[in-house]
């Protein structure tokens, strides 16, 4: 089997990740930040950690503006739903993953927020010239995808967050397939509010997401109940983090996630280098194939993703031909991210999405390049006939 779906979830993890999950599931199993005897507070200082670790490698405001929440989606929609302003006007891309577009346009359709999509010039970067001309008044929040999930087009969100800043406007960056690839900066980059998904590049597990948040935006919660504080208040307290983290932690996946960064912050360049390698190996040969189209810029190639078609043939065809055939796991169809497909004229075939990771090698995508050639073949013949 070769598995080349890592922007849906990384699938090998590296030891010190498993081994941080072993050890949890046997040492930090009490509930953190409920009880005052030393198991509980054991596992409520191993959580704290890790929220130290996340805010140093973003470089957020201070520990307590970063959130563990069951998902980025859930991180997303604390985002949205948690800073919604009556009257208010939203910009949001045609990059824009479902778990960002859906809770904008639930504000929209109750009647609260008019929201605007850019689509950028340039569909390979969205920048805030792109962005700029839309800007009205009552424009409170400005959304983006940094990295497209389907074919890795980017944000510069270095000049989006500028502007963002002159204007007063709120910042909100989805880094779900940009972090592990590339250094965040909350501070440099004027971000406000930002979300995680650990189980892709930062190669931790599923069932945590991380929501981090500037000084400036002052998220409500989006959920209700115990926070291990301040029990006889009947409302929910204001303190956070704990007023965003109502219900009992994921411990043992939050020391994952430690560990998670922790490795790929030690080895940045060289993950990062071998995906790059192997994905500019990738496009480049998929180019050279005669009846495929590919969608993917070799600019934003070192993000892993990369997305094509074979002519004449629907994407999922394909995806199931690779799996049944060659026993090699890709992602087709719509990827969650329908205004991205409409961006790229993709709705009627979807696409098919090749995604690397550190563990793929360069036998399994000569593999891959030699399956699709005979793939391809096969279609090149029935446009023919
Ligand atoms: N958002 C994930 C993907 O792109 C699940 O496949």
């Amino acid at each position: 089997m070769i598995y080349l779906d890592n922007s849906a979830s990384t699938y090998i993890k590296p030891k010190e990740v498993i081994k941080a999950v072993m050890v949890a599931t046997s040492k930090y199993t009490a509930n953190p930040g409920r009880s005052g005897h030393s198991l509980s507070m054991l596992a409520g200082e191993k959580v704290y950690e890790v929220r130290e670790k996340i805010c140093g490698f973003l470089n957020c405001d201070k520990p307590e503006n970063v959130i563990f929440t069951q998902s980025c989606t859930e991180a997303l929609n604390i985002a949205v739903l948690g800073t919604a302003l009556k009257g208010g006007h939203i910009i949001c891309s045609c990059n824009d993953h479902n778990s960002l577009v859906r809770p904008i346009f639930e504000l929209e359709k109750q009647g609260l927020v008019e929201v605007t999509v850019v689509n950028p010039q340039k569909q390979e970067l969205l920048t805030a010239n792109d962005i700029e001309p839309y800007i009205k008044e009552n424009t409170y929040l400005i959304a983006v995808n940094h990295v497209s999930n389907v074919n890795g087009d980017m944000a510069d969100i270095h000049s989006i967050g500028e502007l963002c800043a002159k204007k007063c406007i709120l910042f909100l960056v989805d880094c779900a397939q940009s972090a592990g690839h590339v250094k965040i900066d909350m501070q440099k980059d004027h971000i406000d509010m930002l979300a995680l998904a650990p189980h892709k590049a930062l190669y931790s597990l599923q069932g945590v997401g991380v929501f981090a948040f500037s000084v400036r935006a002052n998220p409500k919660p989006i959920k209700y109940g115990g926070t291990g504080t301040d029990s006889l208040n009947v409302y929910q307290p204001k303190d956070y983090p704990e007023c965003l983290e109502s219900g009992t932690l994921s411990t043992p996946n939050i020391i994952a996630l430690g560990a998670g960064f922790s490795w790929t912050t030690n080895n940045f360049d060289k993950i990062n280098k071998k995906i790059d390698d192997l994905a500019t190996y990738l496009l480049f040969e998929l180019d050279k194939i005669e009846n495929i189209i590919t969608y993917t810029s070799p600019e934003n190639v070192m993000f892993g993703v990369i997305a094509f078609n074979i002519k004449g043939a629907d994407s999922q065809e394909v995806a199931d031909i690779l799996s049944e055939k060659y026993g090699i796991c890709v992602r087709a169809g719509l990827h969650c991210a329908g205004l991205k497909h409409k961006a790229l004229n993709t709705i009627e075939t979807g696409v098919v999405r090749v995604s690397i990771c550190y563990y793929n090698t360069y036998t399994e995508c000569e593999t891959f390049v030699n399956a699709i050639k005979r793939i391809a073949t096969l279609f090149l013949t029935k446009n023919d006939s």
